[in-house]
């Protein structure tokens, strides 16, 4: 169906695979991301691909930003029916190099701007009856993860958040579920190797850990973020998918 999808995050890595993924589901795609010209050339590639897209500026730390992409989404593409929740933000540390202006920035991304992007869309997800919220976690939070001590716990809160949200909206067609990648090969991991002294040696230490040994690919998350934003999910609610090669099994 051709339901209505806003993806933060989405000029980019994960966020651009999983625009791309529900585009060709045949869903409308808002790409929404702080870099504009990102999320424009998302939906520039979905509608060279015979998809319907627009990219939109859009700050997750702002509710108003979050509000004024909101109603430009309902103008241009109609009400939001999937919310995923892609955008994220980290630098690797040791906890006590951090500072408390450190900790609000990433707590203001990786955290709060879900809670902003999921207030915000959730009410018309209630009034139709149907809707797929899908966050984007991190095996960070699973099983933790050296030198990103504040992050895993802002992606700790999503997927708690991400729980609660399920029970609440559990009988109003809403599902809230949270997809936890592993290390994946995106502008991310990128720049945290280069900001960081030793950052390949992390990362290779982070691969080593996963069972198949390598890092995943954008496309792999994004594969089952549009399973769980699809009709057949609809019975799976609270729940947190990890897709990082065995590195979480529960
Ligand atoms: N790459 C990994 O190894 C990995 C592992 C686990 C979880 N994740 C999570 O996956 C998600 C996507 O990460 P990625 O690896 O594709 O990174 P990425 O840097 O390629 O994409 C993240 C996007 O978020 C956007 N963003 C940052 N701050 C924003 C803000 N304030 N408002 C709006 N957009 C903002 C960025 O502009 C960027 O386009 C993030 O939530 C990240 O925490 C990534």
């Amino acid at each position: 169906m051709d339901r209505v999808a806003l993806v933060t995050g989405g000029g980019s890595g994960i966020g651009r695979q999983i625009c791309l993924a529900l585009a060709a589901q045949g869903r409308k795609v808002a790409a929404a991301d702080l870099n504009a010209s990102g999320a424009a050339e998302t939906a520039a590639q979905i509608a060279a691909a015979g998809g319907m897209a627009i990219g939109l500026g859009v700050d997750v730390t702002s509710l108003d930003s979050i509000q004024q992409g909101h109603l430009q989404v309902l103008d241009e593409l109609g009400p939001v029916e999937i919310l995923v929740n892609c955008a994220g933000w980290d630098v690797l540390m040791p906890f006590l190099d951090t500072d408390e202006d450190f900790w609000d920035k990433v707590i203001d991304i990786n955290y709060k701007g879900v809670l902003r992007t999921v207030h915000t869309c959730l009410p018309s997800m209630i009034d139709a009856g149907w809707g797929r919220i899908v966050n984007i976690g991190s095996d960070a939070a699973r099983v933790g993860s050296s030198l990103e001590a504040v992050y895993s716990g802002a992606k700790g809160g999503v997927i708690s958040f991400s729980k609660t949200i399920a029970r609440e909206v559990a009988r109003k067609g809403v599902t809230s579920n949270v997809v936890c990648p592993g290390p994946t090969d995106t502008p991310l991991l990128d720049g945290i190797i280069q900001a960081s002294a030793d950052g390949e040696r992390v990362i290779g230490a982070m691969a080593r850990a996963v069972p198949m040994k390598r890092v995943g690919q954008p496309q792999e998350v994004a594969s089952a973020v549009a399973y769980l934003a699809s009709e057949e999910a609809g019975f799976i609610t609270g729940q947190t998918l990890s897709v990082s090669g065995g590195l979480t099994m529960s």
